[in-house]
């Protein structure tokens, strides 16, 4: 238990991936900068995807004796780390040192008789061979949190930080993506690889939106997407000669087509023989194509796309971005919080602005401050390279990639400025006629007539929020006006706040004026605590195992 609880205490937040130890919580306010090398997403990703590789997902049963659990195991070869946790059971990660363990603890793996399609896959079942022997130590092991802490919980550290800053940094803490999560994501990538492999040898499903931009919040769904490109790059076909041998390959109409092809194979493929794989559905028609699925044992909601470089290419900047300031990533999951708390966002597709459109926004905003927070994505394709040359469908997507050749912002504003001026200049932004552009840092006009305006970075005629309606933008505007007038009492020294009263970014997700006028009678007349507490019950993450449910798309 001991050599475990060291293990997770060892583990810090997803932040720790761009090579930087958690930051005292202080250190955000203003984007204190560390002089530690941060790493490329492309390490980040390598990095992470050869660990999962290493690493196996074992259901157990929960007397199960940790110590005896862990030396069971180490027959195959060291492990470097595990971790417990509970979904629909108590589940086990376990990182070998080396993947021949992997292969090793696979061949001294029983397939059961009652299996009707053999398949020799990374997620386990432990059996006691000898349940009356085991419980001579009690039931031992400390389960990992995968799901975001209680609103209620949320509550009481924001009321009891020292400032709105604190607030701010506080949220960030509490709802960012763990290590252990960050590694049951990247597992559960690579065990559907395992599966789309008996189609696709030498495929890669990789991770990419929220589960890896660092915006994650505990309990997003997971996006992954088939990649397929590694395949052709296997070969090193022989130039010199008369010859030239090329693959016959079936010919389809278009890539649109072959796209919707392979993800269907997938699909009933992830349905039949993925264990573990619940609810697949076969999304095909969207713009861009998905299977959508439960992942039972992670508790991930998992939408897997085919032929979206562009999505994770996209997933790079946004890192890079959350990784050049302390401050980016602080704001931005407060708005999100802040969004889904008054219903801006939902679970549920429609008219409403997503994460990703929100924190464009922030982006953006960061951009035009003086001096600016954030460089435009022109100045960072300015600072690129040779080899960050990048290219995809034959949109440009070249960028600087090393994060250490950007300059860090001299603006020294604090997180609480920033998020009362953010609220400011969107209750206030022509909206009507400018369109949200990062590209250039700077308002364009709208191309089109649609209310919200936020340009795609790399595909540039496509507008991120093409669904949103006029009165779901006009919600956001008056939201951010009555925020913004409440964070400028607060700032105006106004009567302090009774000891346990949400106060700050607290008071920013509760209900507003404005929300408290679509409550039904019956609600009003339910005492103010009972109302805070259902209200902040919304900031919850859907309940994962929902088909339907999808943060914002
Ligand atoms: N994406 C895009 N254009 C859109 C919507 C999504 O390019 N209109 C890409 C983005 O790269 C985004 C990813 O698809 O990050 C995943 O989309 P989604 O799951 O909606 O957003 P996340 O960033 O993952 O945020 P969330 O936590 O809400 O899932
Ligand atoms: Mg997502």
């Amino acid at each position: 238990r001991l050599a475990a609880a060291r293990l997770l205490s060892g583990a810090g937040p997803v932040a720790a991936d761009v090579g930087r130890e958690e930051q005292p919580l202080r250190g955000a306010e203003t984007g204190s900068e560390d002089k530690t090398p941060k790493k490329r997403f492309s390490e980040v990703q390598e990095e992470r995807r050869e660990q999962a590789q290493r690493t196996v997902l074992i259901h157990c049963p929960h007397k199960v004796s940790e110590k005896k659990f862990l030396k069971y195991l180490s027959q195959h070869g060291a492990i470097n780390n595990h971790f417990f946790y509970e979904s629909l059971g108590l589940f086990a990660v376990v990182e070998f040192a080396r993947k021949e363990s992997v292969g090793s603890l696979q061949s001294g793996t029983l397939m059961p008789h009652e299996a009707a399609i053999p398949f020799r896959s990374r997620f386990l079942s432990l059996k006691l061979k000898n349940a009356g022997g085991q419980p001579s130590e009690p039931p031992s092991v400390r389960a990992s949190q995968q799901l975001p802490p209680s609103s209620q919980r949320l509550l009481e550290r924001l009321c009891r930080a020292e400032s709105v800053g604190d607030q701010l940094d506080t949220l960030l803490q509490e709802l960012q993506l763990t290590e252990e999560n960050v590694r049951l994501r990247y597992l559960t990538c690579s065990l559907i690889e395992d599966v789309a492999a008996a189609y696709f040898p030498d495929c890669t499903v990789r991770p990419f939106g929220s589960s890896v931009n660092t915006f994650g919040k505990l309990g997003c769904d997971l996006d992954m997407f088939l990649d397929l490109d590694e395949i052709g790059k296997r070969s090193t076909p022989k130039t010199v000669g008369n010859f030239l041998l090329e693959f016959q390959v079936k010919n389809v109409p278009s890539e649109r087509i072959a796209t919707q092809k392979i993800l269907s194979v997938i699909g009933e493929c992830l349905d039949h023989f993925g264990p573990g794989c619940v609810g697949v559905q076969k999304i095909l028609n969207a713009r861009c194509p998905l299977v959508r699925f439960s992942h039972q044992a992670s508790g991930f909601q998992c939408d897997l796309t085919a032929n979206n470089r562009i999505a994770l290419k996209s997933s790079e900047l946004l890192y890079l971005y959350g990784a050049l300031d302390s401050r980016v990533r602080a704001l931005v999951f407060s708005v999100r919080c802040w969004a889904r708390a008054h219903s801006l966002t939902s679970s549920i597709p429609g008219a409403w602005i997503t994460n990703f459109s929100l924190t464009m926004m922030v982006i953006f905003f960061l951009q035009r401050r003086s001096p600016p927070i954030l460089p435009t994505l022109e100045s960072l394709k300015a600072l690129a390279s040779a080899e960050d040359k990048c290219v995809i469908e034959g949109n440009n997507c070249t960028f600087v990639r090393d994060l250490n050749k950007i300059q860090p912002s001299r603006n020294t504003e604090p997180l609480e400025l920033l998020l009362k001026e953010f609220f400011e200049y969107f209750g206030n932004f022509a909206f009507n006629k400018n369109s949200i552009n990062i590209r250039q840092g700077r308002e364009q006009n709208k191309p089109d007539s649609s209310p919200l305006h936020i340009q795609n970075p790399f595909e540039t005629s496509l507008n991120i929020s093409r669904n949103v309606s006029q009165s779901q933008l006009q919600k956001f505007v008056d939201l951010a006006r009555e925020s913004a007038w409440l964070l400028q009492q607060d700032g105006e020294g106004g009567p302090a706040p009774a000891p346990r009263q949400p106060w700050g970014l607290a008071a920013l997700l509760l209900p507003s004026v404005r929300d408290s006028r679509s409550l039904s009678k019956k609600q009003n007349r339910r005492p103010a605590s009972e109302r805070v507490k259902s209200l902040l019950e919304s900031i919850k993450e859907h309940n994962p195992d929902s088909p339907t449910a999808t943060d914002g798309k």
